[in-house]
């Protein structure tokens, strides 16, 4: 099992929850969260003269989901079209391993209890 952290622009949210589900994924877990990238930040306001004033932080969600191995490469590709403008910022998708999965009511472990 792997788990897949995406974080995302918030507009995006909607559309990518969708394409992770439509993939096949059980289930998501969605935090609002606050990041920087590379990038610049947008633009809050302008001041004047040479005054410039930009976000400390671009506003994004993260969404966790575990999956089986077996369902990462479709997971992926489905979160990369969901959330492409191919401009700085789309985010970023963090796959890591999972150990171990225990479902609280069923007591199924794994990926049973996905
Ligand atoms: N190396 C990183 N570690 C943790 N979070 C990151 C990393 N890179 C990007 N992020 C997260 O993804 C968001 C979008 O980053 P990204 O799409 O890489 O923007 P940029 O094009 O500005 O680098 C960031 O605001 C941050 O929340
Ligand atoms: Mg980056």
């Amino acid at each position: 099992m792997k788990r897949l952290e995406t974080i995302v622009k918030s507009d995006k949210l909607s559309q990518v929850v969708n394409a992770i589900r439509s993939a096949g994924a059980k289930g998501v877990t969605v935090t609002s969260i606050k990041g920087q990238g590379s990038g610049e930040r947008p633009m809050l306001r302008s001041g004047r003269g040479t005054a410039q004033i930009r976000a400390e932080y671009n506003m994004m969600d993260s969404i966790m989901t575990v999956v089986d191995d077996s369902e990462v490469s479709n997971v992926v590709s489905a979160i990369s079209q969901a959330a492409y403008t191919g401009k700085s910022g789309d985010g970023i998708i963090i796959v890591t391993d999972v150990d171990q999965v225990v479902n609280i009511a069923s007591k199924k472990t794994d990926s049973s209890a996905l």
